[in-house]
């Protein structure tokens, strides 16, 4: 296959009208404080159609100051944080636990919107890590019990036969503990929301975290 990347990305446009519905944003109607702000932003993410507004790019910095980068779910927001699961033992969880911080970046291109978070990172309990994952798909058990995320592979039948065996004990014990599997938390000190504009005159509002209060800026684009 010859592809000519270049002339591929000249052709390529962002939020292209039919498609892309470009919303006016008045940051002077913004709440005071980020989760209220991203709440809204979701719901219109989905009623406006946008695939798997759900999913995040989390970034994590290793010990050496090496960032790293993956795509979650994102399991909920609420006072406490932004949450998101994932096995302890993989890359990005020692690199959580060598540099408990991280930033999240959501983008959903049918309002030509981006959140980004950044912020410390905490683990729930192993109870409410539990309770999370219990609460999910017999697939999603299934996956975290296949474990050893992030380790080198030797074969494929070898995936094949774990995968084979942890869907059969997913189905038949829909409670069943999977050790490494761990709820994290990121409670941001930053929040930024921006929204496109047809003139770039996109808009950027970011809230930071003081001790009593959230501070709102606005940001060149
Ligand atoms: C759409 C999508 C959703 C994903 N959701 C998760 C998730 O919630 N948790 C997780 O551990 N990995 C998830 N993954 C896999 C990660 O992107 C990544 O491959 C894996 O977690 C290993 O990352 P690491 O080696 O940096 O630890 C998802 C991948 C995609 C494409």
């Amino acid at each position: 296959m010859d592809h000519d990347l270049e002339s591929l990305l000249r052709s390529l446009r962002v939020w292209d009208p039919e498609v892309t519905e470009l919303r006016r944003f008045d940051p002077a109607d913004a709440p005071g404080e980020p989760l209220a702000l991203f709440t809204d932003w979701f719901a219109e993410a989905v009623s406006a159609g946008q695939a798997e507004p759900h999913t995040v790019s989390l970034a994590t910095v290793d010990a050496e100051g090496l960032p790293d980068v993956r795509t979650v779910m994102l399991h909920g927001a609420d006072a406490a944080g932004w949450s998101f699961a994932t096995h302890d033992t993989s890359r990005k969880g020692r690199q959580l636990a060598a540099r408990p911080a991280a930033a999240l970046g959501f983008y959903w291109p049918v309002l030509g919107r981006q959140v980004r978070l950044r912020g410390p990172v905490t683990r729930a309990s192993a109870a409410e890590g539990a309770a999370d994952l219990h609460a999910r798909s017999t697939g999603a058990l299934a996956a975290a019990l296949v474990g050893r995320q992030s380790e080198v592979l030797g074969s494929a039948e070898e995936l094949a036969e774990r995968s084979e065996a942890a869907w059969e004990r997913a189905a038949a014990e829909p409670e069943a503990p999977a050790p490494t599997w761990t709820l994290y938390r990121l409670d941001p000190v930053e929040a930024e929301f921006f929204q496109g504009d047809p003139r770039r005159r996109h808009v950027r509002l970011r809230y930071r975290r003081e001790p009593d209060t959230w501070v709102r800026e606005l940001l060149w684009p």
